[in-house]
């Protein structure tokens, strides 16, 4: 069957960004059974035992509670689970002195979703046939972005500004504001933070100077903080989350050990909430229970955060280090490769300046030597303008073990080392220490 489709239809039957890519992993993995891969490409975090057992335990109380009927077998609130929008208003209210209510507050199914309902809420065209923009701050973002609008056209990116450490081989990204336009067109604002490919965390100051951009047009500023503090807290740098006006700060559970259960949280702007909500509720009705209960346990008695910044953080932390030390040690100091800081999240980030072949390419000829990464063009969601640089990075997964990072960046060094070498174009062993 053939069914006709849509513009929205046509818009949402197709995958983007990296899901396409994650399709083409998913084959090489089959297609190489018995060829062992070190696949560094998974978003999935890892089970961590303690993280699992909390989860279990949580469970455990849920059956043997006399609230376990009511939890699985009634329709509940589209807001949400009633005792987890308390558990998230207490934590929140006494660990950041904030005067939240259960209006502040609103549980979704995954976090996805929640930008799913802003950017097609916010974003796309008025009655007024006006065209709302989703404005992202700063490219590379996560890839998911660019799935969410019905209205792709709505989607609008900017190009960081590079602050670099040659020497060092280190680089960050920062918000362009020279050229960063927020205004009467701007239907709401998207960024992560920590973020998802580059592990940047904007600084609480950039944060503010960009909430304040969008304040006089009364925009949303959605903070995608699924890496953030208190949970997972997955931030290896000192950041402090903003609420506030018109700041949503917006939570995943995922990658603190729930990506089953899909459990997205947003807190903000009562009026903001209830859009959100209605969305909500003609889409889906509401969460499931099951993880919201679990979640509420996890959340009042303190144990989620405790264990996010005791064993999650610094699982992940120590990753990144190994990362950044084999890479020290195997890549050659003459040629322009450049990590991005690991300021958080469970991925690096690596720019290889003038690379002779695309991302795409050095992604097969990564694949020929048995390691899978993320060819980095797929995190410019909105991003329409050309810039060689979208073709120049790869996102390395931190979810795999110390060993396969080790042997994969060695492996990654390697084959780098030999593309600039075989590359005709002279001269480009000798660019990094300006
Ligand atoms: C930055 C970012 N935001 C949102 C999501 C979606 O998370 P979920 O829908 O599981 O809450 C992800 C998933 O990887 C992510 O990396």
């Amino acid at each position: 069957m053939d069914p006709a489709l849509t513009q929205f239809g046509d818009e949402m039957s197709r995958l983007t960004g990296v899901r396409a890519i994650m399709k083409d992993i998913k084959e090489t993995l089959r297609a190489g059974i018995g060829r062992e891969f070190i696949n560094l490409s998974a978003g999935n975090p890892l089970i961590l035992p303690e993280v699992e057992q909390l989860w279990r335990e949580s469970t455990a109380d849920l059956l043997a509670s006399s609230e376990y009927g009511n939890v699985v077998c009634r329709y509940g609130d589209s807001q949400g689970y009633q005792p987890l929008i308390e558990a998230v208003a207490e934590d929140f209210n006494r660990r950041y002195g904030l005067k939240l209510t259960d209006r502040n507050i609103l549980i979704t199914p995954g976090s996805q979703s929640l930008y799913f309902y802003a950017a097609n809420a916010f974003g796309g065209y008025t009655r007024g046939q006006q065209l709302k923009q989703i404005v992202l701050p700063l490219n590379p973002d996560y890839t998911g972005y660019g799935g969410v609008a019905m209205v792709p056209e709505s989607v609008v990116a900017y190009k960081p500004f590079l602050d670099m450490d040659a020497p060092a081989h280190r680089f960050k990204y920062r918000p362009d504001f020279s050229q960063l336009e927020i205004n009467e067109n701007t239907g709401c604002v998207l960024f992560s933070r920590p973020c998802n490919p580059t592990g940047n965390v904007l600084t609480d100051e950039e944060v503010h100077k960009i909430a304040a951009l969008a304040e006089p047009y009364q925009v949303p500023v959605l903070i995608d903080s699924a890496y953030g503090p208190p949970f997972p807290a997955l931030n290896f740098t000192d950041m402090t989350p903003v609420f506030g006006g018109n700041v949503m700060h917006c939570m995943s559970l995922s990658k603190a050990g729930l990506p089953g259960e899909r459990i997205g949280i947003a807190i903000g702007d009562e009026r903001v909430i209830q859009i959100l909500e209605c969305f909500q509720t003609n889409m889906c009705i509401h969460s499931p229970r099951y993880g919201q209960a679990i979640a509420a346990r996890a959340i009042a008695s303190g144990a989620l955060a405790d264990i996010a910044t005791e064993v999650i953080r610094p699982f992940y932390q120590n990753k990144f280090k190994i990362v950044e030390r084999t890479l020290d040690e195997s890549m050659p100091k003459d040629l322009p490769w450049f990590l991005h800081r690991g300021e958080g999240a469970i991925f690096s980030w690596l720019w290889l300046k003038d690379l002779p072949i695309t991302d795409w390419e050095l992604y097969q000829e990564l694949k020929q030597v048995g390691v899978i990464v993320v060819p980095g063009s797929s995190f410019f969601p909105g991003l329409r303008e050309e810039w060689v640089h979208k073709q120049q990075c790869v996102r390395i997964s931190l979810t795999a073990s110390d060993q396969e990072i080790e042997i994969g960046m060695i492996r990654l060094a390697e084959l780098v080392e030999q593309i600039y070498d075989r590359s005709s174009i002279s001269g480009q062993r000798s660019v990094v220490a300006s």
